[in-house]
């Protein structure tokens, strides 16, 4: 398979402090991958990492088939990173042309380039205006274009619409789908779940510094199943049946709502409410969003919330 990123045991530690461990990831070429974990989790650390801003503790990783630092194949990539700030005394045509020219654009290219990403992030007739009276919105766009420049291969864009209201995040949404038609590869830092699940077709799961889901996102569903009961009549012991068929259980007033692993446990489920003297009126299957799934994954086996 031809892959775009290739990671290996790669681990990043801030003294004895973990900013990311051991992480394997394999992702193809033209995809858009999610990279979704709590506050503190390491995807910053991880892209940071990858771009050739830390120095990894240990592991290894290929980009575009390459080791990291390849110079040919970093003019190649784009990166937008988490706490953008740029230069903000040029205007932005300028700071254009300065990271045109870090990516050793020709002269030909810039001149074509500039006014195509220009267009592209919707700051048409903004590009003479100084960075320091744009708002932040504008400022993130201004960002997106400079990861847009030299035309990249794979982008890593960490937390992208985090300032954009939501007719920008739409214009980025659709930036990135054009892209990915272009069989270009992107890695995408968000919590914007919503947007992940319109526009991801990988992600994976990190939490304390290390993966601990990956794969598409019906993969990722598909290992959990919400049944949804209502019913009348609940006793403790249906509670107690209930409770050791599920993986878990909440019970709010006639509504029982237990996520199963397994389609065989469904019928279970209901046998166990008739069995114990209920009556059911209603079992529906619910498909978890991102959102539920992210919240089950970053409190499982937590007490307190964060690496933060
Ligand atoms: N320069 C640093 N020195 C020491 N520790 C750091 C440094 N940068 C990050 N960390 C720690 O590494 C861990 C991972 O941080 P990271 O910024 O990668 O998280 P994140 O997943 O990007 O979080 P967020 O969603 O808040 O952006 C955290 O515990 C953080 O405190
Ligand atoms: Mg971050």
């Amino acid at each position: 398979m031809d892959l775009a990123i290739e990671t290996l045991n790669l681990t990043k530690l801030y003294g004895h402090k973990v900013g990311c461990t051991d992480i394997c990831l394999r992702v193809p070429r033209g995809q858009i991958f999610g990279f979704l974990g709590p506050n503190g989790a390491g995807k910053s650390t991880l892209v940071k990492t990858l771009m050739g801003l830390l120095y990894p503790t240990s592991g290894e990783a290929r980009l575009l088939g390459k080791p990291l630092g390849d110079i040919a194949k970093r003019r190649k990539i784009g990166f937008l990173p988490e706490n953008f700030r740029y230069h903000e005394w040029l205007t932005f045509r300028q700071l254009l042309d300065f990271h045109a020219s870090l990516y050793g654009m020709s002269k030909t290219d810039k001149k074509q380039r500039i006014p195509w990403v220009i267009d592209k992030v919707g700051l048409s007739g903004r590009e003479s205006q100084k960075i320091r009276t744009y708002s932040k919105g504008m400022q993130q766009r201004a960002g997106l274009a400079c990861a847009l420049l030299p035309d990249p291969e794979l982008m890593f864009l960490d937390e992208p619409t985090s300032a954009l209201d939501p007719l920008g995040r739409r214009d980025v949404r659709n930036i990135l789908v054009e892209l990915r038609a272009g069989g270009k590869t992107i890695f995408l830092n968000s919590h914007l779940l919503s947007e992940v699940e319109m526009i991801c077709d990988t992600v994976a799961f990190i939490k304390h510094g290390t993966i601990i889901r990956q794969g598409t996102l019906d993969e990722l569903r598909s290992a959990e199943i919400n049944v949804e009961m209502r019913l009348e009549g609940i006793t403790d012991q249906i509670r107690s049946v209930l409770v050791c068929i599920a993986l878990s259980l909440t019970i709010k007033g006639n509504t029982v709502l237990a996520s199963v692993s397994r389609e065989e446990d469904i019928p279970l489920l209901a046998e166990a409410v008739i069995r114990g003297g209920g009556r059911l009126y209603e079992l529906n299957l619910k498909r978890s969003s991102l959102e539920e799934m992210f919240i089950s994954m970053a409190q499982e086996g937590e007490n307190s919330a964060g690496d933060y």
